[in-house]
């Protein structure tokens, strides 16, 4: 090894620790589905960066796109300026918004993060209707800024020792059919939610102050749980009865990641406010909400924004991770490919008892490993797995309130071979029950 990677090796005691660590890992380059360390190994990556690099590592189309707008413009500012990336942005991602409803233009408003974009669509909702309350969903993860941490609950490290949080936050069952303590089944889980929602506002607070609910179409950090198809259907229709805004947070589910553009797009529900980031720009960090302009441009001048906002080098990438998805065929591929490693998986844990559930829609899928009688969340055993994979050079992640869940989030363009790739290594490093 030379004195610079030795050197560099020993540069990763400078990072700050409350960076949770997956791996030690010092990458020296990445494309599509693999990255390369400085010492030569390469990895296979289904972590995609937490579910940000859908179109792969530094797609060509990309990467192009990112230079040709750096040399014309890197900070274009919001406030000061319209740039050309950005208004082709705003003319296009609108028309992605799920179930679109007739009569209705629909608008953007773009931030930096996923947090930041969680914040915006909280504003967003307590401004247009002037009412206090926001309603969330156990299990749920929205961010690390302060409002999104009050909406947050899939582990006590996002939220602990950082009271008070913002208030007027109440947090319902995500119906989760595996946990459900009324029975195992779609559902009784969904059930349970709406007896819990009709009982918070019996007890908790009046509807007429909630100014919205804000869920996570299928639950991310929390599991990767997939609600029943009446969930948000069931949400809206409670929305349009007491004047409640529905805004999902498609952070983690869109840009094609669940066979869908937006996992929404699996319901007919229509929500009013769509939060996104992580996929939005194949990298680069870019987020925003949906909306109908109707409802946006509420927001009077002033009443939010933010530097970066919309960067145009950002913008750029978004564009060409928009034309990759398309040209590239991602939604389907996200669909196809999900039905390959999902049945494969299912094949593979067949006979791991401690496997409780292979789960998940498109490329986003996962593992559950809990005590097969008593439910009771095992998360050496997610652990021992993701090593047992690095060992073979896949890179997996965890997610589930005891981090008892591994996920798999392939880029959407990975090839056959590497789905059965992952699926073989998978199968390798369950090990023992
Ligand atoms: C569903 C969901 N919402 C919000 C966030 C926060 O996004 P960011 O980390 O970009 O602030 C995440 C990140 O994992 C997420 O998965």
């Amino acid at each position: 090894m030379s004195e610079d990677v030795d050197r560099l090796l020993d540069l990763r005691g400078g990072v700050a620790r409350v960076w949770t660590r997956y791996t030690d890992l010092v990458v020296a380059r990445a494309s599509g589905s693999w990255i390369e360390t400085v010492d030569g190994e390469r990895y296979l990556d289904y972590t995609c960066g937490i579910g940000v690099t859908n179109t792969g590592h530094a797609h060509p189309r990309v990467v192009a796109a990112i230079a040709e707008q750096a040399a014309r413009g890197i900070h274009l500012q919001q406030n000061i300026v319209f740039h050309e990336p950005g208004l082709r942005l705003h003319e296009r991602l609108p028309r992605h918004f799920p179930n679109p409803r007739d009569g209705d233009a629909y608008a953007l408003f773009l931030a930096n993060s996923g947090a930041e974009a969680v914040e915006a669509a909280v504003k967003l909702a307590k401004y247009a209707t002037r009412r206090p309350a926001i309603v969330a969903f156990r299990g749920g993860f929205h961010g690390r800024t302060h409002a999104a941490m009050a909406l947050t609950s899939s582990g006590v490290k996002y939220r602990g020792h950082y009271e008070p949080l913002p208030g007027s936050v109440y947090l319902a069952p995500f119906p989760y059919a595996l946990r459900n303590p009324t029975g195992r089944s779609d559902e009784a889980a969904l059930r349970f939610t709406l007896d819990a929602l009709d009982e918070l506002f019996a007890t908790l607070v009046y509807p007429e102050d909630v100014a919205a609910f804000v869920v996570e179409p299928i639950l991310g950090e929390g599991g990767y749980v997939v609600p029943p198809d009446g969930f948000l259907p069931a949400l809206r229709e409670i929305a349009d009865r007491h004047g409640i805004l529905l805004a999902v947070d498609e952070i983690q589910t869109g840009f094609a990641r669940t066979g869908r553009f937006f996992a929404t797009e699996w319901t007919d529900a229509t929500p009013d406010i769509v939060i996104m980031a992580k996929g939005i720009a194949s990298g680069l960090p870019l987020s925003g909400i949906l909306a109908p302009s109707a409802l946006l441009d509420r927001l009077e001048p002033g009443a939010h924004g933010g530097t970066f906002g919309g960067n145009a080098v950002a913008c750029a990438a978004a564009l060409a991770t928009l034309d990759v998805i398309d040209d590239e065929g991602l939604v389907e591929a996200a669909r196809r490919q999900g039905t390959r490693l999902l049945s494969g998986l299912r094949s593979v844990a067949a006979d791991h008892p401690s496997v409780a559930e292979v789960r998940g829609r498109g490329l986003m899928v996962a593992l559950e490993f809990a005590e097969p009688e008593t439910l009771k969340p095992m998360p050496e055993r997610a652990k021992a797995l993701l090593a047992a994979a690095l060992e073979r050079r896949l890179l997996l992640l965890t997610c589930g309130t005891y981090g008892q869940v591994v996920r798999i989030i392939p880029p959407l363009n990975t090839t056959d071979d590497e789905v059965d790739l992952a699926i073989e290594i998978i199968g390798e490093s369950l090990g023992a029950d």
